[in-house]
């Protein structure tokens, strides 16, 4: 090894200069004089040429132990050439294998079916198209922290093991010492409201868990949520919010993801188009249009995933469906004043048929009717008792939103199914790897 070693990343930076790289074999070919190592470390790609005549013989039958996966370590002078993957080339003087790789590597370059993916997720993670979508993950939520600290907010973590039940979907249970049943939280709002009464702004971004027994490619058992709630915001001040925060998503992707959008061969065009002020419909005028459309949908359902996307299909940015009846929605929302059978909330739908990323509310600060509604749900009261407090004691106006990370990733990513934008995805019939 030479006293420098460098990450491929980096290797601008050690151009003209002896270095020692260490990683991962991805290609390898040889004319019997000349071979070429394609090395791949995480941070980038580097190709290694080894010349037979300029090495110790023992160094050049070691190329020949080279398959794929294999790690190495190379030694050899870095220069810049445009024509080699990755933009760099080291003439390489020495190379150590660090670990051999059977040739029963079980990712091949040829078509794998998903679910072999998905069992191989601990090697799929290494191809290049899941770098991609990583570092775009991994932009997101560094640009979600960025926003809301930029704008004032406090981040609080909320409990995962809770009592309250907070949305309608599955739950997950355990049971907990002499207290009872704990439940994995399905959101970190009930906790976010209190919070915001403490400290005005707040957002969480937790995992949330939910029992979905839902085999579609927009729902996962354990997924992040980033849901922000604001002292006296009402629905309005909440959707502007969400136009700008997610606006603020997509532009930072644009800005500094460009080449990993273009690894994934994503069609930026309507990403550009992602601008406030989106779309606006109420979900009464939803149904209407949806109905003309052909839907079988009836005042009263929720939108299903074929409504969204018959919806969001004559714009060009995304939409908000706005107050939906409360049958549709969860507990907390407040009644809309204008319409009671409604509430004061919207979902953001995704252009391009992705669907709902947001869901969002007004939150009901009057306790009697919050009280109502929780009695309404058959939700166990005892559990709401803090909760309802927060409306006891100086109630405010409130409003806040969750925007689903890994759907929000797939849409930027324009990945068809959410299990690919996180790591080790959890599904109903899936706990491994
Ligand atoms: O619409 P949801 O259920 O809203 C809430 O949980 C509220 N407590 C948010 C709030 O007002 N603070 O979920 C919010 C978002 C959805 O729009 C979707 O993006 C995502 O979370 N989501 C899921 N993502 C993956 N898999 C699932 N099973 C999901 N369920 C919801
Ligand atoms: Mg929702």
């Amino acid at each position: 090894m030479s006293e420098i070693t460098s990450r491929i990343g980096e290797l601008s930076a050690h151009a003209g200069r002896t270095v020692t790289v260490r990683g991962w074999i991805t290609h390898v070919r040889s004319s019997g004089k000349v071979a070429f190592a394609v090395i791949r470390d995480g941070t980038g790609v580097m190709q290694a040429v080894l010349v037979k005549t300029t090495l110790p013989p023992e160094v050049w039958e070691r190329f020949k132990e080279l398959t794929i996966e294999t790690s190495v370590a190379v030694t050899g002078e870095v220069k810049a050439e445009p024509r080699a993957p990755g933009g760099y080339e080291m003439g390489a003087t020495n190379l150590e294998i660090i670990g051999t790789s059977p040739l029963d590597y079980p990712i091949q370059p040829k078509e794998h079916g998903i679910d072999f993916l998905l069992d191989h997720r601990h090697f799929w993670l290494r191809s290049s198209r899941q770098r991609a979508i990583f570092l775009i993950r991994n932009e997101i939520e560094q640009a979600v922290h960025d926003f809301f600290y930029e704008r004032g907010f406090l981040r609080v973590d909320t409990p995962i093991l809770t009592a309250a039940i907070g949305e309608r979907s599955g739950l997950f249970s355990t049971e907990y010492f002499d207290e009872g049943t704990a439940y994995l939280a399905q959101t970190g709002q009930l906790y976010g409201e209190a919070a915001a009464a403490a400290f005005g702004k707040i957002y969480t971004f937790g995992p949330t868990f939910r029992a979905e027994k839902s085999k579609t490619r927009r729902h996962l058992t354990e997924f992040w949520m980033i849901e922000p709630e604001v002292a006296w915001y009402d629905s309005q001040d909440n959707m502007r919010l969400q136009e700008d925060f997610v606006s603020f998503l997509v532009k930072r992707c644009l800005e500094r993801r460009a080449a990993e959008l273009k690894e994934l061969e994503r069609d930026t065009a309507p990403l550009e188009r992602v601008k406030p002020p989106f779309h606006r419909i109420e979900y009464t005028k939803a149904v209407e249009i949806l109905k003309g459309k052909g839907s079988a949908i009836n005042w009263g359902d929720d939108l299903g995933a074929e409504d969204e996307a018959l919806l969001v299909a004559d714009y060009d940015r995304p939409v908000f469906v706005m107050n939906y009846p409360k049958e549709a929605k969860a507990f907390y929302m407040k009644e809309n004043p204008a319409d009671p059978r409604t509430v004061l909330c919207d979902d953001c739908l995704a252009p391009e048929g992705y669907g709902e990323i947001i869901g969002g509310s007004q939150r009901e600060d009057d306790h009697d009717k919050l009280l109502h509604r929780i009695r309404e749900e058959g939700l166990p009261e005892k559990a709401y008792d803090w909760y309802l407090d927060l409306r006891r004691y100086g109630t405010f106006t409130h409003s806040g939103f969750g925007l689903g990370l890994e759907r929000t990733v797939a849409w930027i990513c324009g990945t068809p199914h959410i299990r690919e934008v996180i790591a080790f995805p959890r599904m109903m019939h899936r706990l491994k790897p």
